[in-house]
């Protein structure tokens, strides 16, 4: 499974009296029959049967057919379908992200590619390309006020997110089940043809077919704060629903501590070590990085089912620019609000190019999940020329036939694997200091703890670290960081052998379809790196950096990875 850093990026649907002034321009947009049975009805219905247990049981017997994630009925998007909880109650999001609704759609092929467009670095345009960029969102927001029904429109962009995130559409033939693009193997897929359709609507309102949508550059140091372009209140990139103590220069986190890391060469140095981990040291497999698998009738996956990227450097970027003064971390830090920030397409333009250089990098593991249900998953999206259109995952696993790619920016992290201890701990003193498994769990995270937790075999073997049963209040920002054999107490470094990986769950609705889940972090490398000499045991040592005090982990084990 998926899971080193795991986290959950989900964006939060906590409710909120404040609506932004885009939202109230936004009129109703289910032309056709608005179905789904009004939201709370429909969902305490379901909770009625047992929630998520009465949900599964429905497909339990279809799991072995051919089951891909099909793409939404726009007809049935519940207008009042976005939603959350508070104090355990359903409560509707006063947000209508449904999109409008037209019965003509098609298949979407892909147009022939004769010149790529090139994806510039955000900290490097040329003032000619930013105005371009300005002008494009600038197109885009008047057509918010001109035509609020105009597919293409910011906030209707905007709201896809919304829609595909938060509970609007139900999945096909699963009523009550929520569609949702995170915490799985659907996550790149979705995202990148959302970019797609989002970088060709800018080029039409422009009439510039070659426009590239901007990528920030956050895993280089050069572009590891907000591109400056844009921090300027004057321009259509300007967003007032960010962290203000987050504007230029202040770099950015990939990774949560608490307190926060100031030291800028520490913040730089816990980044590149972010990036490595993800993209190389933890990644096992094609779904480590990927995520877990989603089928049809799938409950929507949980926090720590995401992929090590998604988990990662995504997750800590979201709500890192997100407003903390806002309720829900508006905007970046929470799904339904995310797209209302231009920034939040610069930031997945750098998620896609991870993902395509995560391709390239050689691996001992094949890069490809060749599954007909990943492969067949679809989405439906308006495109340049306000069609409706059904995608595939399929068609957009090759970048290159869809028309761009990045303008080269260097990798620095790929040779940032942590130096190699020179000697081993001395486990037999350290386990003086930890405690044992059977004392400790269930846990709830209160305080740093250390557990000694025995290994299947001796040595640096291809385990796993389980943490199992993670349940924890949906609604928190939540982040925790879990390191092996640590004699140090030094929670804010991260670039040491002894650092093994963390938790964020960004505050999102509510759990109610979602179940405890497992957080996985691969062993193989850290083993090597801290010099694990033959020993049998190691020690945990799991760090609550923020809203520990929500978090209960059901039990710690140590397993062979062929068995994860
Ligand atoms: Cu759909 Cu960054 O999230």
């Amino acid at each position: 499974m998926a899971s080193l850093q795991s986290s959950f990026t989900v964006l939060l649907t906590t409710p909120t009296a404040r609506v932004p002034p885009s939202q109230l321009a936004v009129t109703k947009r289910c032309v056709v029959s608005c179905s789904g049975g009004g939201g709370v009805d429909r969902r305490n219905m379901l909770l009625g049967l047992g929630g998520l247990y009465g949900a599964t049981s429905l497909v339990a017997g279809r799991k072995a057919e051919a089951n891909p994630i099909l793409p939404p009925d726009l007809s049935t998007c519940d207008p009042k379908g976005a939603w959350t909880t508070k104090n355990g109650e359903v409560v509707i999001l006063d947000v209508n992200c449904c999109p409008p609704f037209t019965d003509v759609q098609t298949d979407y092929k892909l147009p022939r590619v004769t010149k790529p467009r090139v994806r510039p670095a955000a900290h490097r345009m040329s003032p000619e390309y930013l105005a371009k960029y300005e002008l494009a969102i600038k197109r885009m927001r008047e057509l918010d006020v001109t035509d609020p029904d105009d597919p293409r429109g910011f906030t209707q962009q905007a709201n896809i997110h919304c829609a595909y995130c938060n509970g609007p559409y139900d999945q096909i033939g699963f009523p009550g089940i929520d569609l949702q693009v995170h915490n799985s193997w659907i996550f790149f897929a979705f995202h990148r043809w959302y970019l797609y359709f989002y970088e060709r609507i800018m080029g039409e309102l422009i009439g510039d077919p070659t426009f590239a949508l901007p990528y920030w550059n956050w895993d280089n140091p050069r572009g590891m704060q907000m591109p400056p372009a844009f921090d300027n209140e004057g321009s259509s990139l300007w967003d007032i629903n960010r962290d203000p103590a987050h504007r230029p220069p202040a770099l950015v986190t990939l990774t949560l501590t608490n307190p926060p890391v100031t030291d800028p060469v520490q913040i730089i140095a816990n980044n590149l070590t972010q990036m490595y981990k993800e993209m190389i040291g933890d990644v096992e497999s094609a779904i480590d990085f990927m995520g877990d698998p989603y089928r049809a009738g799938d409950a929507p996956p949980g926090r720590a089912s995401g992929g090590s990227s998604e988990g990662g450097s995504h997750a800590g970027v979201h709500v890192w620019t997100g407003n903390p003064a806002n309720d829900n971390r508006e905007d970046m830090g929470n799904f339904y609000s995310a797209g209302r920030d231009p920034i939040f397409y610069s930031h997945h333009a750098n998620v896609d190019r991870m993902w395509t250089i995560w391709k390239d990098i050689p691996a001992d593991y094949s890069k490809d999940i060749n599954e007909a249900d990943f492969k067949d998953a679809a989405f439906m999206f308006y495109d340049e020329k306000k069609k409706l259109v059904r995608v595939k995952v399929a068609d957009c696993l090759d970048y290159n036939k869809m028309g761009y790619k990045y303008e080269h920016s260097d990798t620095p992290w790929m040779a940032y694997r942590p130096a190699q201890r020179a000697l081993p701990v001395d486990i037999k003193k350290l386990s003086k200091k930890a405690e044992t498994a059977d004392k400790l769990f269930p846990l709830k995270l209160t305080k740093t703890v250390r557990v000694l937790v025995p290994k299947p075999s001796k040595g640096p073997a291809d385990e796993v670290l389980v943490l199992e049963k993670i349940v924890t209040d949906s609604t928190k920002l939540i982040r925790f960081d879990v390191f092996v054999n640590d004699e140090d107490d030094k929670p804010q470094e991260l670039d040491r052998a002894e650092y093994l990986g963390g938790f964020t769950q960004v505050p999102h609705r509510a759990r109610a379809q979602e179940s405890a889940s497992d957080l996985r972090l691969n062993l193989k490398e850290l083993y090597e790196n801290i010099n694990i000499a033959d020993d049998d045991a190691i020690v945990v040592t799991i760090v609550p950096h923020i809203n520990g005090d929500e978090v209960t982990i059901g039990g710690i084990k140590i397993i062979p990875r062929v068995a994860a």
